[in-house]
């Protein structure tokens, strides 16, 4: 089957898609959060979501999931790169700074989180000691290489349910359990993907201190690096998508 890429949109990232022509189609899981959208990238032909809607409505906890990925599956999507702003939870990364974040924690609750509900004859265990693809990861970050774009490899991503921050005592205790970031929607993201057979990568954007981890409140520090973290995402798919166009 040809590759076909899916990007997952967090805030600010519109402007990859003059595509305005779509519809939000209706998958078996109901509505995705916007259309899928066609975009251009150096030559690459992809597909573009955006996961809070069209405008920025929809917050984590309240996302169909399972839609999204659906939604880009039925298009044809076979690769998903999600853009996926977070909270740096020590100091080992600078905010405005990217990482490719290589194991999950699930603190989410209440999130239609499998693609199978019982009501088919069939259902399967994941394998998901791997959250992201292995692959996808790797090219991702020889593209960072090759384009000598600062792209930290690695990390646990502790996805949090929101839609509010996080108390100081909660960022203590996923550090106790191993994690680097804190954000709100790699999961069930991630693990619907793998159930539908998407290679699918977190992007993770670092935009603030987690929670009692900085020096002032935590939009301050958002609305300081979020610029930097997006150019040097979208420079680090034009990269990607380059080499992609080349190969
Ligand atoms: N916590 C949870 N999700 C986030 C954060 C955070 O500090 N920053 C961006 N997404």
């Amino acid at each position: 089957m040809p590759e076909k890429y899916g990007l997952v949109l967090g805030s600010g990232f519109d402007s990859f898609t003059t595509d305005v022509q779509a519809r939000r189609v209706e998958t078996r899981f109901g509505l995705p959060s916007a259309a899928v959208r066609e975009a251009d990238i150096e030559g690459q032909q992809l597909l573009t979501l955006a996961r809070h809607g069209e405008p920025h409505t929809i917050p984590p906890h309240a996302i169909n999931y399972r839609a999204n990925m659906a939604a880009f599956k039925d298009a044809g999507a076979t690769h998903i790169i999600a853009l996926n702003t977070v909270g740096i939870v020590s100091d080992f990364l600078a905010c405005g700074e990217i990482a490719l974040p290589d194991q999950i924690l699930d603190y989410t609750w209440g999130r239609a989180h499998s693609i199978y509900d019982g009501l088919d004859d069939k259902f399967d265990h994941i394998e998901f000691d791997q959250p992201f693809s292995t692959l996808l990861r790797a090219e991702l970050l020889q593209a960072a290489s090759r384009g000598d774009i600062d792209c930290y490899d690695g990390g646990v991503y502790a996805t949090m349910q929101g839609p509010r921050l996080e108390t100081i005592a909660e960022v203590a205790r996923v550090e106790r359990d191993g994690a680097d970031y804190v954000g709100m929607t790699a999961m069930p993201e991630a693990s619907i993907a793998r159930e539908l057979g998407l290679e699918y990568v977190c992007l993770a954007l670092v935009v603030n201190h987690a929670a009692g981890r900085g020096e002032g409140p935590i939009h301050a520090d958002i609305e300081a690096n979020s610029l930097s973290a997006r150019t040097q995402a979208k420079s680090l798919l034009a990269q990607f998508f380059r080499d992609k166009s080349n190969d």
